[in-house]
């Protein structure tokens, strides 16, 4: 049975993605570096330097910034999407989600944050759902980024379940494979394609419902 969820927090919980995706944007121009929405897809779910090193990668610019000069570029974004997430409220929870969270507590069912974003925390705050969540995985202490399924294991354990006792949520390609990889179902929001991995997709968040995602994971 199934007695945990481990939810993914931006562009599954509030549309935060959107405030990645602007603020990577903006340094890429800074560095001379054009990010569209599809080459954005790679980037989701990836923690803040293994970004970096992508977006510089794929501008032809990995052996052009030293450490220092990538820690600052680094900050320079992180330093704009904290901008972006000061007025975050409980508005701010996409559709579905409240009526979610209400249905996974009147079921009993645990909830984790598997979340690569050191500003998980303080969004989670914001939006006024901290309570909700039993566990919150934390990024720093990750070996490796999704991906690698480390972080929704940990949520599992964590939470003091089996990997076959939990759902994961998520809205990247990376999050999808990492849910995969810790042998849990894995519910998909997105289009088809980035979502093509996963267990059960939903196009967005307001087609998420618990009875219909219990039944797609055989419950
Ligand atoms: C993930 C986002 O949740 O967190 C990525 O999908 C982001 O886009 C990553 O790069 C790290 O976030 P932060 O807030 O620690 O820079
Ligand atoms: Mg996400």
């Amino acid at each position: 049975t199934i007695k945990g969820f481990i939810f993914d927090l931006d562009g599954v919980i509030t549309d935060t993605a959107e405030y990645h995706y602007h603020a990577w944007k903006n340094l890429g121009k800074k560095m001379g570096i054009e990010i569209d929405r599809e080459f954005n897809e790679k980037l989701k779910g990836i923690s803040r330097m293994d970004s970096l090193e992508r977006i510089l990668a794929y501008g032809g610019k990995a052996d052009r910034y030293t450490d220092s000069e990538k820690e600052l570029l680094a900050a320079d974004k992180n330093g704009e999407y904290v901008k972006l997430i000061e007025d975050i409220t409980p508005a701010d929870l996409l559709p579905g989600i409240p009526q979610l969270l209400l249905d996974l507590k009147a079921s009993g069912i645990k909830l984790a944050l598997a979340s690569a974003s050191k500003n998980g925390p303080v969004i989670l705050d914001r939006l006024g759902i901290t309570a909700d969540f039993d566990e919150i995985v934390d990024p720093s202490l990750l070996t490796k980024g999704k991906p690698d399924p480390e972080i929704f294991v940990k949520g599992a354990q964590q939470l003091g379940l089996e990997a076959s006792e939990c759902i994961g949520v998520e809205d990247a390609e990376a999050g999808i494979a990492a849910i995969n990889g810790a042998h849990m179902f894995s519910v998909g929001v997105g289009d088809p394609e980035s979502m093509k991995e996963a267990d059960y997709r939903v196009a967005n968040t307001s087609e998420l419902s618990l009875q219909k995602i219990l039944e797609a994971a055989g419950e």
